[in-house]
């Protein structure tokens, strides 16, 4: 069965029978400012998209990394990672993920047969992790904003690699964190020890459409060592990513005046959000805000707090993402046009509880 994700605005247009165009969406966490669309060469549209030199370059050099694979989202590498690692590692079984993250990654293991083990805030306990397991970090976590310092993998990166394990790391929402945060660049050095060879034991997933504020063109990265990337090229085949997709996303990775600038923007974008939010809602509602700078996630005191206040702006206009467990609430960082109309209805949802 298909997952709840947000962006489903059709959906709750029609429940709450308003016209898509008046809503504001701020259920995902993708940027409200998007890369401006470059001229895409007509060859772009009438060839069949073939490798891009030029993307791949553009994405070694964004990434610091020496092999990847481009592919149609990093949700195609999630949804066919269990079936491929099985075929390397018939003693694989166990897989440990975060309790509250993106929901496809479970989905996809359990789908597959392996044993699911949840941990919390804290990655486990490196001590009791099993041999041959894969541990899953999205790494920061949406929609908690947990982080983890490249000092932290490390250790569990070296450890999985002496349990002939599989360390997995969900880096799709890194752009917005300071560039030294990504491990990306730790995975093509020498060996992690002396001893291990770390090769084949770590692969990280990085997401295009977020940071760069284009979802819709469907781009994103496997970087991982070369037997992985040959592994997922055969596995997906031609033409995983259409023309003008690539024409776009090499620009986009290129352009390193944009990239910083898009970063102090969404920065100074999440600064006023996260202000005005806690403005909007009283503390004794609120318990706390975190997230990075694409979204902001909402804990409330009581936990039946978040579904009433979902249904409040949904009422008003305002798509945002109540958390599976019916006791968050998600907002994607939006432009300062829109916040206005983002806090006027938070205001308003805040006296509707106080008064009921
Ligand atoms: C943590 C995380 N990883 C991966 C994805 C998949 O993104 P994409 O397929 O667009 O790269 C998402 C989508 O929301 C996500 O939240």
């Amino acid at each position: 069965m298909a997952l709840i994700h947000g962006g489903q605005l059709q959906q709750v247009a029609e429940q709450y029978q308003i016209p898509m165009s008046e809503w504001l969406d701020l259920s995902t966490g993708i940027a409200p400012i998007s890369y401006p669309i470059p001229d895409i060469p007509l060859s772009a549209w009438q060839q069949l998209p073939q490798r891009s030199p030029e993307l791949i370059a553009a994405a070694k050099q964004y990434y610091q990394c020496s092999a990847l694979v481009v592919t149609n989202g990093s949700q195609a590498i999630i949804k066919a990672l269990p079936e491929l690692y099985r075929q390397q590692n018939s003693l694989a079984h166990n897989v440990y993920l975060p309790e509250r993250g993106y929901k496809e990654h479970a989905h996809a293991w359990k789908t597959a047969g392996y044993q699911l083990h949840f941990y919390q805030t804290l990655l486990p306990d490196i001590t009791t992790i099993l041999p041959n397991s894969v541990l899953v970090v999205i790494n920061p976590n949406n929609p908690t904003g947990q982080f983890f310092a490249p000092s932290v993998i490390k250790q569990y990166h070296e450890k999985i690699c002496q349990l002939n394990g599989l360390l997995v790391l969900d880096e799709a929402f890194m752009d917005v964190m300071p560039s030294k945060q990504s491990y990306c660049p730790h995975l093509h050095r020498n060996n992690i020890t002396d001893t291990i060879s770390d090769s084949g034991h770590i692969m990280v997933l990085r997401s295009f459409g977020k940071f760069f504020g284009l979802a819709g063109i469907r781009i994103g990265f496997l970087i991982a060592d070369n037997a992985w990337c040959e592994r997922f090229n055969n596995l997906l085949g031609p033409w995983q990513v259409n023309g003008p997709a690539q024409v776009i996303a090499a620009q986009a990775l290129n352009d390193s005046a944009w990239q910083t600038q898009q970063k102090s923007q969404l920065t100074a974008l999440r600064k006023v959000q996260e202000k005005s939010l806690w403005q909007a809602f009283s503390q004794t509602l609120v318990s706390d805000i975190q997230g990075c700078d694409l979204f902001l996630t909402l804990r409330f005191h009581q936990a039946e707090h978040a579904e009433k206040i979902y249904h409040l702006l949904c009422q008003q206009g305002v798509y945002c993402r109540l958390a599976d467990e019916q006791d968050t609430l998600r907002f994607g960082i939006t432009t300062e046009k829109s916040l206005k109309r983002l806090i006027n209805a938070c205001t308003l949802a805040q006296k509707t509880i106080s008064s009921g």
